[in-house]
């Protein structure tokens, strides 16, 4: 049967779809579901790893990274709500490194929500991040959508005990395939806390969740890897909508497990590259996942950049600002359940990662 609509309606309609014509989407407000969510944009850059070498000097290229995302963000339009920014932004959490972010930070036109990695985390155990910077993990809602900061980068208390010194602590931490490295974890307390977060809930609130590290497991060896994770998952899973976003891995990768999307975030300092075109160990790297094509050594910003995530009927859409490379997008398909690069998905297209093992 023909659903008849009014006048008033109609016009309303055409006056939504005409500005969506000529609008970018992200300032297009439509409420959808129960009414309760609108669409808009936020940005997001993670893993700057700004390094100190002695003074006021610091390595030039992760400055650099730094700064040519917090200049791009300045120039976004529409302004992005708020930037996200997703950890390791010291190399080795001192504090010249951590003031240093600061101040580059600081010349964001945006409010920031911030994640802490275990650059930032291992020299004073996030004191001085807690103090200057933000809490650890918290939650706020926003436009209809509930995010969720976790601080996901603990780890058991006997490894952080075992060093003499604190530099010590922190040097172990930061060094990838580090034999005595310790793998990541959420830890019952926050386990706890988020449960009690999302109690009561409706199931079809759409849930962000942002951590440093993946909350699943992919290679242990190098610390991609988080060892609770799957506690977190189970209090996640009952919701219709949650996307993960993470950073760590300074590299695209994507999954999808049970009701749950996982996206990382790319790093402004370096690329890692993907553990199956470096090692020959088992790993879990995610079969959806269409590698990115290997880092040009030539070009300082290759395969490292920042995001720009549009909220569209509750689900993210990742647009990827890959500097020295052509953009991808990253966006949930509803048919199938998982999300898809719309922008490189053409097989014949895809240049195959080098082998470098
Ligand atoms: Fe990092
Ligand atoms: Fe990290």
């Amino acid at each position: 049967m023909k659903k008849k609509i009014s006048r008033r309606m109609f016009l309303r309609q055409a006056a939504l779809t005409a500005a969506a014509a000529t609008l970018p989407l992200s300032v297009v407000e439509v409420s959808w579901g129960a009414g309760k969510s609108r669409n808009f944009t936020f940005a997001y850059i993670s893993d700057s790893h700004l390094t100190h070498i002695q003074g006021a000097k610091f390595v030039r290229n992760f400055d650099q990274g730094l700064k040519k995302a917090v200049t791009e963000c300045n120039f976004m339009s529409p302004k992005p709500d708020f930037v996200v920014y997703g950890g390791d932004l010291a190399q080795l959490g001192k504090r010249e490194e951590l003031e240093h972010g600061l101040e580059i930070m600081g010349k964001l036109r945006h409010p920031v929500k911030w994640v802490i990695g275990e650059h930032d985390y291992y020299l004073d155990l996030g004191k001085f991040w807690e103090e200057k910077i933000s809490r650890l993990y918290y939650s706020f809602d926003h436009k209809g959508i509930h995010f969720v900061v976790l601080n996901s980068i603990l780890t058991y208390d006997s490894w952080v005990k075992r060093w003499a010194t604190p530099e010590e602590r922190m040097a172990n931490m930061a060094r990838l395939d580090n034999p005595n490295g310790s793998p990541f974890m959420v830890k019952d307390e926050q386990i706890a806390w988020l449960k009690n977060d999302l109690a009561g809930m409706p199931k079809d609130t759409p849930i962000i969740v942002m951590s440093h590290s993946p909350l699943y497991k992919i290679f242990k060896p190098w610390n991609f890897w988080t060892e609770d994770a799957e506690k977190v998952q189970a209090i996640l899973q009952p919701f219709e909508k949650v996307t993960v976003l993470h950073g760590h891995v300074h590299q695209i990768l994507y999954n999808q497990i049970g009701n749950i999307t996982f996206q990382a975030m790319m790093s402004t300092a370096w690329p890692w590259p993907y553990p199956p075109s470096y090692i020959q160990k088992p790993h879990q790297v995610p079969k959806l996942t269409v590698f990115m094509n290997r880092a040009d050594p030539f070009h300082e910003r290759d395969a490292t950049g920042w995001s720009v995530l549009d909220l569209h009927d509750g689900r993210v859409v990742n647009n990827f600002k890959l500097w020295e490379n052509k953009d991808r997008v990253l966006k949930f398909d509803e048919k199938l359940g998982y999300p898809i690069d719309v922008e490189y998905q053409e097989p014949t297209k895809r240049i195959p990662p080098q082998q470098h093992y």
